[in-house]
């Protein structure tokens, strides 16, 4: 039996807080209150002063992923060690069929994949292509291997990007089997047009990145794949929402009571997209992600969309490359790896920014950085509680200790951050998943393998432990 009694800090739910101890034994919170009865041999770990939470759940990451002509830097036991230093406890990673790949078979080369992960792991399919075997195979994905989302993209024409009559089906088909349907959403043939002309005109540079994905691409594929799950009647999840306009769509949909829930990154909170037009390729490469950063008045609008719910969750769309593999597009923006870090960050930057800000409430740090999360993808309450019974994935955030973010400090495995200089307040200082005392102070305990694989149900089924 090993147990271990975290004593005197502010228990913080997505709910409420109050000050008591929570006591984890064997892998599960097994009491909430004052004068615990222990067992012998207890692990004590003093959280005076600090607040204790449930381990943060990123709904959105990439590990180990083939993209652009090379692998994303993190793998899942660098990706989800790193994660543990920054108080994330679970993952849910998109597994990424090539063209005419059986979607079973990607998912067994992504179960081997994520066998040495340090946390536990479930995942979402991309939707990469169409056709009746990927729809016969979603039935199998959907009640026998708790792949219950399905990502779909209205971007990367000639690669992921479908048509429209493809996305219905496909959400159609989401629909009748009780899943739900998750949308990249940017107008791909838009972006192929202004790609074409920002080359056509010589901007080569990383700012032809920003120039080629206006604000307009993703208003305008975030109302289409809203109003196709509308008339469809699917759930829709949108992710990595960036631009004002997108979270407006949102916010108008959810008002007529569309079941539209959106997702955005602490990047789009704070980051703009004055870093494509820096001198140093390495810097503004560094930055390219799709969408991109947007400008800086993007930013008030996306803060009021987390603080009324419209965008509920915040993932980190974790795809980390290192600044060798961004110079694959040295010479051409279309050919920069899209993709950038965070798992690590994650807490820290939106405790920060958010609570220590004034715009959320501790309460609402919760829920945004896991309740939500594990009530969408059907994992709550076994994630995202601090309740008798869920496992314990808990951490510990000291409100009073510093930290300053940087590449060279980082576990995430690449020489660049986002977030390079930044200096927070507040940070995790332990990390427990399922009991077991991941992060200590500084000292990284992740143990590569131990991670379990998250099943989830069909939506509208209780979560089975
Ligand atoms: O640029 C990004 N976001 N890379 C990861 C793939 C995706 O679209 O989520
Ligand atoms: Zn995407
Ligand atoms: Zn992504």
């Amino acid at each position: 039996m090993t147990e271990t009694l975290i004593r005197g800090g502010t228990l913080v739910t997505a709910d409420g807080r109050r000050r008591a101890d929570l006591l984890c034994r064997d892998g599960l919170i097994a009491g909430v209150g004052a004068d615990l009865e222990l067992g012998p041999g207890t692990e004590v770990i003093d959280a005076g002063g600090c607040f204790v939470m449930p381990g943060g759940i990123d709904p959105h990451t990439h590990m180990q992923l083939p993209m652009m002509g090379t692998v994303v830097a993190d793998d899942f036991y660098t990706g989800t060690a790193a994660a543990a230093a920054g108080g994330t406890t679970s993952i849910l990673d998109f597994v990424g069929p090539e063209r005419d790949q059986s979607p079973l078979e990607a998912l067994a080369v992504w179960q081997s994949r994520a066998a040495k992960a340090a946390i536990d792991y479930g995942f979402h399919m991309t939707v990469s292509w169409w056709g009746p075997r990927f729809s016969e195979e979603m039935e199998t994905l959907v009640r026998d291997h708790g792949v219950t989302s399905f990502k779909f993209f209205l971007a990367y024409k000639g690669g992921l990007m479908l048509p429209d009559e493809q996305l219905i089906a496909g959400f159609l088909r989401c629909r009748e089997l009780g899943a739900m349907a998750q949308v990249h959403a940017e107008n791909g043939e838009l972006i192929a047009y202004l790609q074409a002309k920002m080359l056509g005109e010589g901007v080569t540079s990383p700012l032809g990145h920003v120039l080629s994905r206006p604000p307009q691409c993703e208003a305008e594929a975030t109302g289409r794949a809203i109003t196709m799950a509308e008339i469809t009647g699917v759930p829709l999840y949108v992710v990595h929402v960036s631009a004002a306009e997108a979270a407006q769509a949102i916010a108008r949909a959810r008002g007529r009571g569309v079941k539209v829930i959106g997702e955005t990154l602490p990047g789009f909170l704070a980051i703009d997209d004055s870093v494509y037009r820096h001198a140093d390729f390495d810097f503004a490469a560094g930055h390219v992600m799709s969408p991109p950063y947007r400008p800086r008045e993007h930013q008030a609008v996306l803060w009021q969309a987390v603080q009324d719910g419209t965008l509920s969750t915040t993932g980190t769309d974790h795809c980390c490359f290192t600044r060798a593999q961004k110079r694959l597009g040295q010479d051409d923006f279309t050919r920069i790896p899209n993709g950038c870090g965070g798992i690590e960050d994650r807490l820290h930057v939106l405790w920060h920014l958010g609570v220590n800000g004034g715009r959320i409430s501790p309460e609402q740090f919760v829920a945004l950085t896991s309740t939500n999360a594990a009530r969408t993808f059907n994992l709550w309450p076994r994630k995202g509680a601090l309740e008798v019974g869920a496992d314990a994935d808990v951490i510990v955030l000291d409100p009073a200790r510093t930290k300053t973010l940087s590449a060279a400090t980082q576990r995430q495995n690449t020489d660049f951050s986002v977030w390079e200089g930044m200096e927070v307040k507040g940070a995790v200082v332990h990390t427990f998943s399922r009991g077991t005392h991941l992060w200590a102070d500084g000292d990284l305990r992740a143990e590569a393998g131990r991670g379990r694989y998250l099943a989830r149900p069909a939506f509208g089924h209780p979560y089975q432990r």
